[in-house]
C-alpha cells in the first residue's frame, strides 16, 4: 500500500507535538510538511501531492473559507479540520464546506490515526481519477452528436437497442462511443453488458463541481467492444438528489469527450432526465408491433410536439418486428404519421441468451439479423448526424 501523505497547517506546539510525534511511529503515514500559512499549504500541495491536509485550532486565516477552497480545488484531498469544542453548529459547519472529519483538540494518537486513516478512504478513489486524468487531459473536444433512445412504453426494447446500437456504432470508422443509463431507478445496462460498476452516476453527481470532458471519462466503465458505460445506482432511493442540472453537465462533458453519446432513458416523461431531449440529435422512438403500444407511442409523441420538441428529430424504430404479425409495418407507419427509420427483427432465442450472459447479440452473433440490423441503424445514423456540425 502507498503510504498516506499528510500535510499539517497548524501554529501552536501541543497539537503539533502530538501530530509529529505519532505520525514518526506510524509507518503507513508520511507526515510531508508543517506550514502555517496558505501560501506555504499552496506550495506544499502542489509539490508533495498531500492526500489529508489536517487544519489546526490556531491559524490567522479564515479555516472553513481555505476547508471550502481545498475541498473545490483538490476533491482528491481530504480536509480535517481540528476544533476546540465539539458542538453541533461546528460540525455541521465543517462539513458543509467540505471537510471530511473533525477532531476535537486535545486528542490522542489512536483518534488521530483513525481520523486520517477514515478520511484517506474516503477520496482515495477521487485520487486516482485526478491523477489518472492528468496524463489524458486536453484531449480536443468533439462535440459528438446525442442519441436518446426512449419510450414511454415499458419493456419494448430500450437497453436491447441502446446497447447493440452502441456496440454497432463504435464498429463504425472506429467511433468513440458512451452508454449512459439514464433509467435511473431501474437502469439494467450493467446487466445487459455483464459489467461491475465501480462507479454510478451518483459518483458523478458527488463530484459534479469538477466534471468536464477529461475529468468524466475517468469514471466511465470500460466494455470489452472499446464502448464506455456511465451505470446507473443500483440503490434507487439515492437519486432523488439527481437534478435535470446535474444531467445536463454530464451530457455536455460526455459530448465534449465521444463522438457518440447513447442515452438508455426510463419508460417516462421524468424532470431530471429533460435534458436528455433537449441535447438530443436524434430521438429514437422505440416501438413493437402491437396495438396497445402504438397507441402509447403516438401520444408520446404528440406529448413531444406539445413540448416544442423538433418534429423531425424523431425517429420511429421497430423493434421485435415479425413477418407473421397481423400489425404490417406499413400499418405502424400509417398509425404513427411517420416512416420507419429502422426495424430489428424479433429473435427471442438470441435475446435471452445474450440477457443470461450479459453478451450483446451484435458481439455474440454478428451475422444474426438483429445484429445485421443494428448494423444498417448504426449506418443509417453515421450518415444521416456526422458533418451535421457534429461530430
Ligand atoms: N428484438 C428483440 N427480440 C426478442 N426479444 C427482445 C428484442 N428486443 C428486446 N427483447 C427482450 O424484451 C425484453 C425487454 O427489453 P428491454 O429491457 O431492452 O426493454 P426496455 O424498454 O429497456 O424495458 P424498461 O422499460 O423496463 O427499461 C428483454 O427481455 C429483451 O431481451
Ligand atoms: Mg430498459
Amino acid at each position: 500500500m502507498d503510504k498516506i501523505k499528510v500535510l499539517l497547517i497548524e501554529k501552536t506546539s501541543d497539537d503539533k507535538q502530538i501530530v509529529t510525534d505519532t505520525l514518526a511511529k506510524v509507518d503507513y503515514i508520511d507526515l510531508v510538511g508543517e506550514v502555517t500559512t496558505t501560501e506555504e499549504a499552496n506550495y506544499y500541495i502542489g509539490e508533495k501531492y498531500p492526500n489529508v491536509v489536517i487544519l489546526g485550532t490556531s491559524l490567522d486565516f479564515d479555516r472553513h473559507e481555505f476547508t471550502e477552497y481545498l475541498a473545490k480545488e483538490y476533491p482528491e484531498i481530504a480536509v480535517v479540520l481540528v476544533e476546540n469544542q465539539l458542538l453541533e453548529d461546528t460540525m455541521y459547519k465543517a462539513i458543509f464546506v467540505g471537510a471530511k472529519d473533525v477532531i476535537i483538540s486535545p486528542f490522542t494518537s489512536s483518534k488521530l490515526v483513525d481520523s486520517i486513516y477514515r478520511s484517506y478512504e474516503l477520496v482515495k478513489d477521487k485520487d486516482v481519477i485526478h491523477r489518472d486524468t492528468g496524463s489524458t487531459r486536453r484531449r480536443k473536444s468533439l462535440n459528438g452528436n446525442v442519441v436518446t433512445v426512449f419510450s414511454t412504453k415499458g419493456g419494448v426494447g430500450k437497453t436491447f437497442v441502446s446497447t447493440n446500437l452502441a456496440i454497432a456504432l463504435s464498429k463504425e470508422k472506429d467511433k468513440r462511443v458512451c452508454l449512459v443509463d439514464l433509467d435511473l431507478d431501474f437502469g439494467n445496462t450493467v446487466l445487459a453488458l455483464n459489467l461491475v460498476p465501480r462507479f454510478t452516476i451518483m459518483d458523478i453527481v458527488d463530484d459534479i463541481r469538477n466534471i468536464d470532458q477529461d475529468i468524466i471519462e475517468s469514471y466511465l466503465i470500460p466494455h470489452e467492444s472499446g464502448i464506455k458505460v456511465l451505470p446507473a445506482n443500483a440503490k434507487p432511493q439515492i437519486n432523488e438528489f439527481i437534478t435535470a442540472e446535474h444531467i445536463e453537465i454530464i451530457l455536455k462533458a460526455l459530448r465534449g469527450a465521444f463522438d457518440y453519446v447513447i442515452v438508455d432513458m426510463p419508460a417516462r416523461f421524468y424532470e431530471p432526465v429533460n435534458p436528455a431531449f433537449q441535447f438530443a440529435d436524434v430521438l429514437l422512438m422505440i416501438t413493437t408491433p402491437e396495438i396497445s403500444t402504438l397507441r402509447n407511442i403516438k401520444a408520446s409523441i404528440l406529448t413531444l410536439q406539445e413540448l416544442n420538441f423538433p418534429k423531425n428529430k424523431i425517429k420511429v424504430v421497430l423493434n421485435r418486428a415479425d413477418s407473421s404479425s397481423q400489425i404490417k409495418n406499413k400499418d405502424v407507419e400509417s398509425t404513427l404519421g411517420q416512416s420507419l427509420y429502422s426495424v430489428i427483427d424479433a429473435d427471442y432465442k438470441l435475446a435471452v441468451l445474450s440477457l443470461n450472459s450479459g453478451t450483446p447479440i451484435v458481439i455474440s452473433k454478428p451475422r444474426s439479423s438483429v445484429s445485421r440490423g443494428f448494423t444498417a441503424l448504426a449506418k443509417k445514423i453515421s450518415k444521416d448526424f456526422e458533418g451535421n456540425g457534429h461530430s
